[in-house]
């Protein structure tokens, strides 16, 4: 009986492991949060100005709240990544994993506008080509973070 009891526990932790196992793929990383919130390959630039009001929503940035501020960057992926490997700066938040590129990129700027309210949020949307900083990490390293603009 009591061996009974203990494969029940040990069949019950199994399920508790795949469970969490798959609870853990559906996360978001770090790198696909940034490519979700700030890359934007589909559009050379900003389309029109109801870009950020209408990209804001599409990427879940006023699911649970208006995100204030967010810029997206328009050029292809490669580039972006090749930031990383620039020399090391250091970042607002102190860290030093921070790295600026070394010519300016096509952004988007978004700005939540005064008339804004959660659900509905309004943005400004402002065209930039500008040098980014940008927060990296990981085993393949790659942007995690947005820092700014300069
Ligand atoms: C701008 O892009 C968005 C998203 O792809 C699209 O829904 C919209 O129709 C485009 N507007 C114009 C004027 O091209
Ligand atoms: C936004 O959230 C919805 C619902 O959770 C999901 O289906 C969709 O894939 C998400 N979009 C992006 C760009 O992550
Ligand atoms: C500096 O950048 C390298 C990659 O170029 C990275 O592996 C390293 O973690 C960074 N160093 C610090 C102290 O953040």
């Amino acid at each position: 009986m009591a061996l009974k009891k203990s494969h029940m526990v040990l069949v019950l932790l199994g399920f508790f492991l795949v469970g969490l196992a798959q609870l853990s793929a559906g996360a978001e990383s770090a790198a696909e949060k940034f490519q979700r919130q700030h890359m934007d390959t589909e559009h050379l630039t900003a389309n029109n100005s109801n870009y950020c009001n209408l990209m804001m929503k599409a990427r879940n940035m006023t699911t649970d709240r208006c995100k204030p501020i967010n810029t997206f960057i328009h050029e292809p992926k490669e580039i972006v990544d090749a930031v990383c490997q620039e020399e090391n700066i250091t970042c607002k938040n102190g860290q030093t994993n921070c790295h600026q590129s070394s010519s300016p990129l096509i952004l988007t700027q978004c700005t939540e506008s005064g008339a804004s309210q959660f659900p509905n949020c309004l943005y400004d949307t402002t065209y930039l080509n500008n040098p980014i900083i940008v927060a990296c990490e990981g085993d393949v390293y790659v942007p995690v973070h947005f820092d700014a603009y300069v």
